[in-house]
């Protein structure tokens, strides 16, 4: 897999844990696995809220080699306090089995102090516990307020799929003026209350059987060409597989003609939505 053209040398796409660690065990951990060595995956994320997700990630962080993961977790609001913030730091990384964090995000916005948030976020970068910081769920607005503290964001992870492009109206063009890197979250579009199956739509199933390609792969190929790091999660190998599988170059601009006018952008900004 080609990497991203981010800073960081990072691949397209990363793995999310939400709730992968919380039912029954399954073969997550050759999912990861297989992820990382044979698709060259670097990114996994995770996040204090996610039960006990953060444990699940230390198992594939010792497995894969520290060095090789990119590793993002999130800190809730009501962590961000004068002494909430290391706490919550504190744990993660134990849970997590390492003494640092690639990426730490404030996981929504709520009420949190945001100068605080850049005090502690700056202060832990400095004692080398996490190596950059940014943001989740964060809206145009709200990115605006974090600025007035801050002129280095280093990534905003909001909900952006194929099946909901509203950041594309105002968000989107925000964050890469600001040098803020873009993170998609539920990149294939699960929980998404209004949630279409792209298997259910017979024209892109007819131009993924022409080409031979698996629609999940094209979604999520839509979402990296706007270089943005697509995160997905799975426990499955078999769509493991599917959704990183090849879309061949010459297939592309058919291919996303079709999604464009089957699940168009919008023409207007609203709310961001979060899910
Ligand atoms: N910052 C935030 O507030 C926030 C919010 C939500 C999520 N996230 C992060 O983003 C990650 C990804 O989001 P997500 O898990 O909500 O959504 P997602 O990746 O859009 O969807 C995951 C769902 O899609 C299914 N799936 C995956 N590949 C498939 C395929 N090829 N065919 C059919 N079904 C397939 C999975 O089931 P199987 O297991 O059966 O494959 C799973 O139910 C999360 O794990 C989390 O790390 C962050």
């Amino acid at each position: 897999m080609k990497n991203h053209r981010w800073t960081h040398n990072l691949s397209l796409m990363g793995l999310g844990t939400t709730n992968l660690w919380n039912g029954p065990d399954s073969r997550k951990e050759e999912v990861f696995l297989t992820a990382i060595r044979e698709y060259g995956i670097r990114v996994i994320d995770t996040a204090e809220m996610y039960g006990r997700a953060e444990e699940g990630a230390a198992g594939i962080l010792e497995k894969a080699g520290r060095e090789n993961i990119f590793l993002i977790d999130k800190i809730l609001p009501g962590n961000v306090t004068e002494e909430g913030f290391e706490r919550s730091l504190e744990r993660s990384l134990k849970r997590l089995g390492t003494d640092y964090i690639d990426l730490y995000l404030l996981h929504w916005r709520e009420d949190a102090d945001l100068e605080l948030l850049v005090r502690k976020m700056e202060a832990a970068k400095q004692s080398g516990k996490i190596r950059e910081w940014g943001v989740s769920n964060f809206d145009t607005k709200d990115l605006r307020d974090l600025m007035k503290y801050t002129d280095h964001v280093f990534a905003n992870q909001v909900f952006y799929s194929v099946y909901e492009r509203g950041i594309e109206v105002e968000l989107l063009p925000f964050m890469r003026e600001h040098g803020i890197h873009p993170i998609s979250y539920s990149a294939l579009g699960s929980g998404y209350i209004s949630h279409p199956n792209i298997r259910d739509n017979e024209r892109v199933m007819r131009l993924c059987a022409k080409w031979q390609v698996e629609p999940e792969a094209v979604l999520l190929r839509r979402i990296t060409e706007e270089d943005v790091l697509a995160l997905f999660s799975t426990s499955s190998l078999n769509h493991l597989r599917q959704n990183l599988s090849a879309v061949p170059e010459e297939s592309i601009r058919e291919l996303f003609e079709a999604l464009d006018e089957e699940f168009p952008a919008p023409d207007h900004k609203y709310p961001l939505v979060k899910i």
